[in-house]
């Protein structure tokens, strides 16, 4: 029996997991990034994790074939290069070489949300439909693209970045992570929301949030989920964006479904009915036809699966 291991590269732990020939994920373990220590240390915890959760298993390395990589930034995936994650503080890493040298066994890397994009398609909420675009809500918006069954990865393998859609009007726009402003990643992710709730506390809004230096973005949905009028007003915000970008992208790419996933999805109706009603009143009817936005439901293993899944499809 053949196994192969996918990789979950997030800015705080790196989440390693086995999977059978039919994508089914039988062990996981999940350690520290340890960014701060650079990209060296980085990828030594890779290959560390990967050779202790082999150990840990029933299976022999030689029934290892190939290790999937997500990463969490821009990746050049013909070359096998993390060219910048700014949520993760890597630049120019040439991971793939390193790690089939340090490993001895085949690798491939591709966007994290890309790779979680697949997972959903094969085994997830995308089960079935061969062009739907997919959001991951975490500490930055990741995007994933499928097109006939496949990543859609354009000229540089850089498609789908669509955190990185400038959709907020240049009056309000913040500077993003990658250095230009007015980025869905600024209002939809984790990062976005808890911004957002700390300003309206320091403003001295009225609103049951408060602690501001160790907000997290649950509390603010937790506070939206009981009427606190600023916490829905946060989180209809994010929604609102991610409607309008939707309706770019279907004027665009005319998917089928909108899978969303990550820490924020979990916002719940709040956020979902928020996301449709403006993809509604923004996007053409013949567009919008038989088109659903719909919740991820890989949850933190759609990563790992999908990056297995990036040598077993
Ligand atoms: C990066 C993407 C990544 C996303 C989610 C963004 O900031 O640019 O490459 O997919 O965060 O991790
Ligand atoms: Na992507
Ligand atoms: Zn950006």
């Amino acid at each position: 029996e053949h196994i192969y291991i996918g990789v979950d590269l997030g800015g705080t732990t790196i989440k390693v997991g086995i999977c059978n020939e039919v994508g089914q994920l039988l062990h996981t373990y999940e350690g520290p990034t340890e960014v701060e220590k650079g990209a060296d240390t980085v990828v030594s915890n890779i290959e560390k994790y990967v050779r202790l959760i082999v150990e840990q298993s029933p299976y022999a390395w030689d029934q290892l074939k190939g290790v999937g990589a997500g990463v969490a930034g821009f990746t050049n995936v013909r070359d096998g290069i993390i060219i910048f994650a700014p949520n993760v503080g890597l630049k120019d890493v040439h991971i793939r070489s390193i790690l089939e040298q340090r490993l001895g066994k085949p690798v491939r890397i591709d966007n994290d949300a890309n790779v979680a994009a697949l997972g959903e398609v094969w085994s997830g909420a995308g089960k079935g439909v061969n062009n739907c675009v997919c959001y991951t809500l975490g500490t930055g918006v990741g995007g994933g693209i499928i097109i006939n069954g496949a990543i859609y990865q354009g000229f540089a393998g850089l498609a789908g970045e669509l955190g990185h859609m400038s959709v907020v009007p240049d009056l309000e726009a913040i500077q993003c992570g990658c250095g230009k402003v007015g980025c869905l990643e600024t209002v939809s992710s984790a990062t976005g929301v808890i911004r957002m709730a700390k300003d309206a506390v320091e403003r001295g809004e009225r609103t049951s949030l408060s602690q501001v230096e160790t907000i997290m973005a649950k509390d603010v949905f937790d506070a939206a989920k009981l009427g606190d009028e600023v916490a829905i007003r946060i989180v209809k915000r994010a929604a609102y964006y991610l409607g309008k970008s939707m309706a770019a992208v279907s004027a665009v790419l005319n998917p089928q479904r909108f899978i969303v996933g990550g820490g924020v999805s979990k916002a719940g109706d709040i956020l979902f009915d928020e996301i449709r009603l403006v993809y509604a009143r923004l996007t053409p009817e013949p567009l919008m036809k038989e088109v659903d936005i719909v919740p991820a439901i890989l949850g933190n293993d759609a990563g790992m699966i999908g990056a297995a899944g990036l040598f077993i499809h």
